[in-house]
């Protein structure tokens, strides 16, 4: 449970807000490498509570600027791409990439007032099959060298789906193992196919091993980028099933998921407003190129779950089309998508969950951990010092133990052995 203040704290990421400027000292994804393409059309883009247009000039340069033209406000998602920037088309006001206005034609001939205003601007990289901004003050840090954001295209595979509810709830499924048993469950004569279990890097055989309906423990163990989370099952003689998943600082989650072998999913969600975001998978297979299966079973796209424009079909309108026969076949009666599984659990918690009337319990480890993290960050930024995870040191932007993976251990070794073992067998995609 938190206080209204704490859940404010957490929840609000505004302009100006103490949450805003936490995730404003990271670079976030904004859009798709595919949503603009050289030569297409200035991108109108909502982002915690802004807005802005993305855009690609002439020379292919790109800028993400206030949307709203710094002379009268008009939207310069409409503008002509010409002369070396975007022209708003209210008065001809020109600006380039960095937010100059480099043009005034409406003004006396020798006027100079274009050299003392300004369009807001924002810096931009293109990754990963993805544009990334950094809204932050001063110098952008390093961008992180996760190895879902550094590998080949066709190791890779990006999408985003919009969600009707406040970003950090929805964070907080990916680090709350024990809904897997619930919300995304088969059951009936689909049990044995039960993928409550992910079981990447375990055989058939040794999974045989594991209960998937003994409820797990949960260890967390803060990291230099957020939490790694334990999610422990016994898994016979001496043996544990240990299943690892990362909460990352301050709005992202890796698992181990359908991407098939050995790889994992780094999960981004990022404020579009207070009450909606977007969901963004960064898929990354490491000992071959992802294929078809791999692409598609991590993918918001290519699936009769989703419509056009990113979004679910399944949605609060429609009572997310819960058919109560089906039931007898999956835990919800609302198919097998487990992206529609979460999108019904947090946003049927309200826009923005009221945390001051939930009961945590022990299966809440994770989430209560990651929750003191996040409201320890933002104590640093009002500080004035460097928050958890944000890299300025090159030589520092090394991430190998940012990794989500299942496998059974021998029981009696230390965890960190057993992590440190799995990252020497890992292929290396960067
Ligand atoms: S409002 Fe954009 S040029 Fe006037
Ligand atoms: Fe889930």
């Amino acid at each position: 449970m938190l206080t209204k203040e704490q859940n404010d704290l957490i929840t609000r990421t505004g302009p100006g807000t103490p949450g805003g400027d936490l995730l404003r000292r990271y670079w976030q994804p904004i859009a798709l490498s595919s949503e603009l393409p050289p030569g297409g059309a200035p991108l109108p883009i909502d982002l915690l509570g802004e807005e802005l247009v993305l855009f690609r000039d002439e020379r292919g340069r790109v800028g993400l600027l206030d949307r709203h033209c710094c002379h009268r406000g008009t939207d310069l998602s409409y503008g002509r791409l010409e002369d070396g920037g975007l022209r708003c088309l209210y008065h001809g006001w020109l600006y380039d990439v960095t937010g100059k206005c480099l043009e005034q034609p409406a003004e006396p001939k020798h006027s100079t007032f274009k050299d003392k205003v300004c369009q807001t601007a924002y810096p931009v990289l293109e990754r990963a099959g993805a544009f990334f901004a950094y809204f932050g003050p001063g110098a952008a840090p390093e961008f992180p060298a996760y190895d879902f954001f550094m590998a080949a295209p066709e190791y890779l595979h990006q999408s985003k789906v919009s969600v009707g509810c406040n970003y950090m709830q929805a964070n907080e499924g990916n680090y709350d193992p024990a809904h897997v048993g619930f919300l995304h469950r088969t059951e009936g004569e689909n049990r044995a196919a039960n993928r409550a279990l992910h079981r990447v890097g375990v055989s058939d055989a040794e999974a045989a091993h594991v209960d998937s309906g003994e409820p797990p423990r949960l260890e967390v163990e803060a990291t230099a980028f957020g939490l790694r989370v334990y999610q422990i099952r016994s898994g016979g003689p001496g043996r544990e099933y240990l299943r690892v998943t990362i909460f990352g600082m301050p709005n992202f989650a890796v698992i181990s998921g359908p991407q098939g072998g050995d790889g994992h999913i780094g999960i981004w969600h990022v404020p579009i407003d207070d009450g909606s975001h977007w969901r963004w998978h960064f898929a990354v297979r490491r000992d071959a190129p992802l294929d078809h299966d791999g692409r598609y079973a991590t993918s918001h796209t290519n699936s009769p779950e989703y419509e056009a424009e990113y979004t679910l079909r399944r949605k609060s309108t429609n009572r997310y089309l819960q058919d109560r026969t089906d039931m007898q076949a999956t835990f919800t009666g609302m198919g097998h998508n487990f992206n529609a599984h979460d999108a019904f659990a947090t946003e049927s918690q309200g826009a923005i969950q009221d945390r001051t009337r939930e009961n945590t319990a022990a299966s809440d480890t994770a989430v209560v951990a990651a929750r003191r993290m996040m409201l320890a960050a933002v104590d640093d930024v009002r500080a004035g010092k460097e928050p958890l995870g944000v890299v300025r040191d090159p030589t520092q932007n090394r991430f190998v133990d940012l990794i989500s993976f299942d496998v059974l251990a021998d029981a009696a070794l230390d965890r960190r052995d057993v992590v440190r073992q799995v990252i020497e067998r890992c292929a290396v995609v960067s």
